[in-house]
């Protein structure tokens, strides 16, 4: 007998499919789309006792629970849309996800006597009153709040219905079935896949690693207010998934008569049923106080960071005031149901490493720096076109000419930049080459080829007028050449030799940098093998190479840093590692794809080398 997990692939699901297999108690999983990382989600999602179901398909969960019924004494859901945005702007998609979704599966599991955990917020209360308990009134203030609320009415109306019906039968010996609903504060995980930026609190760290903010030494960047009013309970998904799985195997243990925990007292604790409230009694911090918990952990400057009020806040111009007015102000849960000292719940200080070390490296010459065996510590992955060097406009204006003598219409400049931020320049040439061959395989790479020789030609006249190095690359770069004992750096290009060669005679220092990653290396490379391999190659040129990079140069160096551009560039080297710093143009207006992302945010290197070597004033 196991546990069915729907939504196994939420931030929830995923710790304690974790803890379950650390503890070899058998379960079930779901999922829908798996948005994880692509390496991570497809080792996860792909495992046997995996399935994919799309809960708001009724056919679908049907068939899926009928097949597999059989082998579930509890079900935990934790399928949610929990976007609190995407509530407010769609009250259907709310009660599709919300509502629908948890009353179709309590309904089949209350008939088949199958025990429901149900995960709900402290968002069902305005947040007025402190403390909330289980049984105080509640009042949701937004679309999300109130979805909730009414899922947690469905789940009880179905195990109502279910008991009232098991009493009857209760002479055949049928069990009256019974359910949980957890409500919680806000959650975290330190879960190498977690995104920082998907988290209201994680993301307040993009405070700090923006280093266009304040990292600079007389830096006049503008103040940043974050709110120092509203307290915030944040708790660890961890904690939270060792409760919900004491709640399981006391339900399975109920259902099955053997005992697997004792409470203090020897015998059995009771079985749980109805509302409970899990939180950490001892978490109470304001966002100002986590933001400068972070910097503190992750040795940047918070200099540039007010305490604010709401008032403070506004003149400040900080982001999130108007949505806040979504978010209740405190309502602190409490449970005198349980006694939540029973269960260890981690304080905020003591997983903060756990969350953010992964982003973290020493500074560069301190002793953590060295390497013991004498080799570089630091291993630099650099992004050419738009990262070391203003490429851009040469490259569209040389692709512009080439379409207007083919008699073809191109995108517009503005076009061009955001497509070449979230996709591939060469994706776009490969479609219109098919397009102009129809599809014919030979000749849509002749047509190919001589576009990018008609390029390469038209580039030899642009590059000269458009390109310039990105804001004080030059100096990082001769940085670099002074720490040969430290670093190991490799600058990794999506194009070809000859274009790299145009590139460096207009910016000569990017040749203090020896180690180089051209896509013509993977052309090479993939061209001897086989055709499949060269195909897949083509269709995204960018995708692996900067795995190419690490395997041409990369010498077991301590930490692994990249620099990037591009959103489909910094999922290509968030493959490889997590500390990225992500280059925006300093007259660049628009957010470059950056509120995805996961990285330090800079738009002078001068920012970096000095973040990578000093450590902020006020923590000497
Ligand atoms: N996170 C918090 O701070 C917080 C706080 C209080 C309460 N909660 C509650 O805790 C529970 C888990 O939250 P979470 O943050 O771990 O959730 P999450 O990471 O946002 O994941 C949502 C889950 O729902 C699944 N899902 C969405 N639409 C689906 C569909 N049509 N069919 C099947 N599955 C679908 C997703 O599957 P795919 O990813 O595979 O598409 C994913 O597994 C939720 O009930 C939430 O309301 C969360």
């Amino acid at each position: 007998m196991s546990i069915l997990i729907c939504g196994a692939s939420s931030s929830v699901g995923r710790d304690l499919c974790d803890l379950l297999d650390r503890e070899n108690i058998r379960y079930d999983g779901t999922y829908f789309r798996c948005r994880e990382p692509e390496s991570e989600s497809v080792a996860f999602c792909d495992r046997d006792n995996m399935f994919q179901v799309d809960f708001t398909n009724q056919e679908e969960v049907n068939a899926f629970f009928t097949a597999n019924k059989s082998r579930w004494r509890v079900c935990v859901f934790l399928v949610a849309e929990r976007n609190i945005e995407t509530c407010q702007r769609n009250w259907d998609t709310s009660i599709r996800i919300n509502v629908d979704t948890v009353d179709y599966m309590s309904a089949l599991c209350a008939k088949e006597g199958i025990y429901f955990i149900h995960l709900s917020t402290d968002y069902v209360f305005d947040g007025t009153i402190q403390p909330s308990f289980p049984t105080s009134i509640v009042n949701p203030i937004q679309n999300y709040g109130m979805s909730k609320l009414l899922s947690e009415l469905r789940v009880q109306r179905n195990y109502t219905q279910a008991i009232t019906l098991a009493s009857c039968l209760s002479s055949i010996g049928c069990s009256a079935p019974h359910y949980c609903i957890i409500r919680t504060p806000t959650l975290y995980t330190s879960r190498a896949s977690s995104q920082l930026h998907t988290n209201p609190l994680m993301k307040l760290a993009r405070h700090v690693m923006d280093l266009r903010q304040g990292a600079c030494v007389g830096s006049v960047g503008a103040c940043v207010g974050v709110d120092n009013r509203e307290v915030q309970r944040p708790l660890y998904i961890p904690d939270l998934c060792v409760f919900i799985r004491v709640i399981a195997m006391v339900a399975i243990d109920s259902m099955t008569g053997v005992s697997s925990i004792q409470s203090s007292s020897g015998t059995n604790p009771p079985k749980f049923s109805g509302i409970y409230h899990f939180y950490n009694p001892d978490n109470c911090l304001t966002k100002y106080e986590i933001t400068k918990t972070v910097a503190g952990y992750m040795g940047l400057s918070c200099f540039h960071v007010v305490g604010a009020s709401e008032r403070n806040e506004r003149a400040h111009g900080a982001d999130g005031v108007e949505s806040r007015k979504l978010i209740p102000h405190d309502p602190q849960l409490f449970d005198t149901r349980f006694n939540i000292r029973n269960y260890f719940t981690h304080s905020f200080d003591e997983t903060i490493p756990h969350v953010f070390s992964r982003f973290k490296h020493p500074k560069i010459g301190s002793s953590s720096s060295s390497n013991s065996k004498g080799a570089s510590s630091y291993f630099l992955l650099f992004d050419l076109d738009g990262t070391l060097v203003h490429t851009s406009y040469a490259h569209y204006r040389s692709y512009l000419e080439v379409f207007r003598n083919r008699g073809l219409s191109f995108m517009s400049y503005s076009r061009w930049k955001t497509y070449i931020c979230y996709k591939n320049v060469h994706t776009f040439l490969e479609e219109v080459a098919a397009h102009i061959a129809e599809n014919d395989f030979i000749q849509t790479e002749r047509i190919l080829s001589e576009i990018r020789n008609e390029k390469l030609e038209a580039f030899k006249i642009y590059a000269p007028l458009y390109i310039t190095p990105t804001k004080n690359a030059v100096n990082m770069l001769r940085w670099i050449e002074k720490h040969p004992d430290t670093i190991n750096a490799v600058i990794v290009a999506n194009c070809s030799q000859d274009t790299a060669d145009i590139i460096c005679s207009i910016v000569p220092e990017l040749k203090m940098i020896t180690n180089w990653c051209l896509r013509e290396n993977d052309w090479t490379a993939s061209t001897t093998t086989t055709t499949t391999t060269t195909t897949s190659t083509t269709t995204n040129p960018k995708k692996d190479i900067y795995q190419r990079a690490k395997s041409m140069y990369y010498n077991q160096e301590q930490y692994i840093i990249g620099f990037e551009n591009t959103y489909v560039g910094y999922q290509s080297i968030a493959k490889i590692t997590p500390i990225v710093y992500y280059y925006i143009d300093e007259t660049d207006t628009s957010t470059n794809g950056s509120e995805r992302i996961d990285a330090f945010i800079f738009d002078d290197y001068r920012c970096v080398y000095e973040t990578m070597t000093r450590t902020p004033r006020y923590l000497v």
